[in-house]
C-alpha cells in the first residue's frame, strides 16, 4: 500500500452521484472546502457511465473499470458510494482483501452482510467505517460505539430517514401530495435510487439493524425485522391524528429486554408534544436509553449531499490520520465496530405478543348500527377501542371514514 507516515493518501471512490461527486470535490479541492489540507489524493473515480458531464471532477480521474480502481497500489482508502447489494458487496470485499481500508456509505450491504465484510476487514487488519450509512450527518454510531460503551443500551427510538419524514411533512403542513412531496425529495438527493425502499421502510430497517449490531452485538437478519412503510397514509390520516393530537412518523424501534431484542419499523401516531413530533422535514433524530446516561437524543440532517459526505470524509480522515500515525492496531479497532457481547442475543421477529396502540381508518356506510357492528368485531378479536370518531361523509356514496 503506497499511503506512508509522510506521503499523500491515495483514494478509490466508487461511485459519483450525490454523495460521491460532493466527497470527490471536497478532496479535489481542499481550500475551497472545509476538510482542509488534507493531504488526501483523489486517484480514480468509479462510475457506471464515463461519457456523463461530473462538474469539477476531472475526465482522467474517471472510469467505469472498477479493477483499476481497486487493483490500483497507490489506493489506500475505497470509499463505497455506489449503493445496493451488488457489484459493491464484491468492491468492498475486493478492496478489504487487498489491504485497503474502505468507507461506505451504504446502510443496505452492511445490514445484509455486515458479519462477513467486518470479518474481512479484521483478517486482513484494515478498518471497515460505515458512519453515513445511519442518519446520514448525524455522528451516531460514533457515539454509540464509542460515547456510550459503558452504558447497557435498552432502547433505541429513530426517526432514519429522511425521505419519509420529508414527504409526511409536506403532506401534514402544507397539504402536498404523496407523488409531488417524493419528488421533490429525489430532486433534493434524499431519496434511494430506487424510492421504494425509503417508501416502504426497508431502508429505516437496514439502518436499525446496523443500530442493533452495534447496542447488542446482534446480527439481525433484516427479513426478520417488522416493516410497514408510508405508501399507504393519505394527507386526510395526518390531518386526523392532527385533531386527534399527534403527528404520524416512521419510527424504527429496537428494545432490549430479558426476553430478546424486538426491531420494528412502522409509521406511528407521535403525541405532539414529545421532542419526536418536531423532527421535521430531512431532519433524522435517535434517541437512545442507557443504563448510566439515561435518555440521550441527537438530531441532524438525516440526507443529502452534504451532511453525508460529511460523514463519510470524517471515517475517511480519521482513517488517514491513524495511517500517519502508522497505528494500525487502531484500524483493526475500526474494523471489528462491534460491542462485546456476553451471549448471543435471541431475536425476536414477531408482533404477535405485542401490546400496542394502533390507529384504524374505516371506510363504512353512514347507517345506523354500524358503529356497533364495527364494535362487536373489534370487541369479539379482543381489541378495546380507546376512542372513535366519524370523519369526511361522503354524501353521495352515503359512505364515512371512521377513525
Ligand atoms: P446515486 O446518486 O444514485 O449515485 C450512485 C453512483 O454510483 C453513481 O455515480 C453511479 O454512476 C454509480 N454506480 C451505480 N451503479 C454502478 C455500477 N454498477 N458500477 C459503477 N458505478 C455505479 O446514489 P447516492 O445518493 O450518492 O447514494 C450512494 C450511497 O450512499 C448509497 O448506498 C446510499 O444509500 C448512501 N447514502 C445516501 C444518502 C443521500 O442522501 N443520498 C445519505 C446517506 C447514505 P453513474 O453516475 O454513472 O450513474
Ligand atoms: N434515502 C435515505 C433517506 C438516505 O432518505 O434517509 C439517507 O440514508
Amino acid at each position: 500500500m503506497s499511503s506512508d507516515v509522510n506521503g499523500s493518501i491515495g483514494i478509490g471512490l466508487l461511485g459519483a452521484g450525490v454523495v460521491g461527486s460532493e466527497v470527490a470535490r471536497a478532496i479535489l479541492y481542499p481550500k475551497v472546502s472545509s476538510v482542509g489540507d488534507s493531504g488526501l489524493e483523489l486517484r480514480r473515480v468509479l462510475v457506471r457511465d464515463a461519457s456523463k458531464e461530473r462538474p469539477g471532477i476531472p475526465t482522467e480521474r474517471i472510469t467505469d473499470d472498477a479493477e483499476s480502481v481497486l487493483s490500483d497500489p497507490d489506493v489506500a482508502v475505497v470509499v463505497e458510494v455506489i449503493g445496493g447489494e451488488e457489484p459493491a458487496r464484491s468492491h468492498i470485499t475486493s478492496a478489504l482483501s487487498a489491504g485497503k481500508h474502505v468507507v461506505t456509505a451504504n446502510k443496505e450491504v452492511i445490514a445484509k452482510h455486515g458479519d462477513e465484510l467486518l470479518r474481512c476487514a479484521s483478517d486482513n487488519g484494515v478498518a471497515l467505517s460505515f458512519e453515513a450509512s445511519v442518519g446520514g450527518g448525524i455522528p451516531v454510531l460514533a457515539v454509540l460505539q464509542d460515547s456510550l460503551v459503558a452504558n447497557r443500551i435498552d432502547t433505541i427510538r429513530a426517526i432514519i430517514n429522511g425521505t419519509t419524514n420529508y414527504i409526511l411533512t409536506a403532506m401534514g403542513e402544507t397539504g402536498a401530495s404523496f407523488t409531488d412531496s417524493l419528488a421533490e425529495a429525489q430532486r433534493l438527493g434524499y431519496a434511494e435510487a430506487d424510492p421504494t425502499a425509503d417508501v416502504r421502510a426497508y431502508d429505516p430497517v437496514y439502518k436499525l439493524c446496523i443500530l442493533a449490531r452495534l447496542a447488542w452485538g446482534a446480527s439481525i437478519n433484516p427479513d426478520d425485522v417488522y416493516r410497514e412503510g408510508i405508501e399507504e397514509i393519505e394527507s386526510k390520516d395526518l390531518r386526523y391524528a392532527r385533531e386527534l393530537g399527534f403527528k404520524i412518523k416512521l419510527l424504527a424501534i429496537g428494545t432490549s429486554g430479558d426476553d430478546g431484542i424486538r426491531c420494528r419499523a412502522h409509521p406511528a401516531l407521535v403525541p405532539m408534544d414529545v421532542p419526536m413530533a418536531d423532527v421535521n422535514g430531512v431532519l433524522n433524530a435517535v434517541e437512545f436509553n442507557g443504563d448510566r446516561v439515561g435518555p440521550l437524543w441527537l438530531q441532524g440532517r438525516g440526507a443529502g449531499a452534504g451532511p453525508t459526505a460529511s460523514a463519510v470524509l470524517g471515517d475517511v480522515l480519521r482513517i488517514a490520520r491513524r495511517i500517519r500515525a502508522g497505528d494500525r492496531s487502531q484500524a483493526k479497532l475500526v474494523a471489528v465496530g462491534e460491542r462485546e457481547v456476553a451471549t448471543s442475543p435471541k431475536v425476536i421477529s414477531t408482533m404477535d405478543e405485542m401490546r400496542i396502540r394502533y390507529y384504524v381508518r374505516l371506510s363504512a356506510l353512514d347507517r345506523s348500527g354500524v358503529l356497533a357492528k364495527i364494535a362487536t368485531v373489534f370487541g369479539d378479536t379482543q381489541i378495546s377501542i380507546a376512542s372513535v370518531i366519524q370523519k369526511d361523509l361522503d354524501d353521495a356514496r352515503g359512505i364515512a371514514d371512521v377513525v
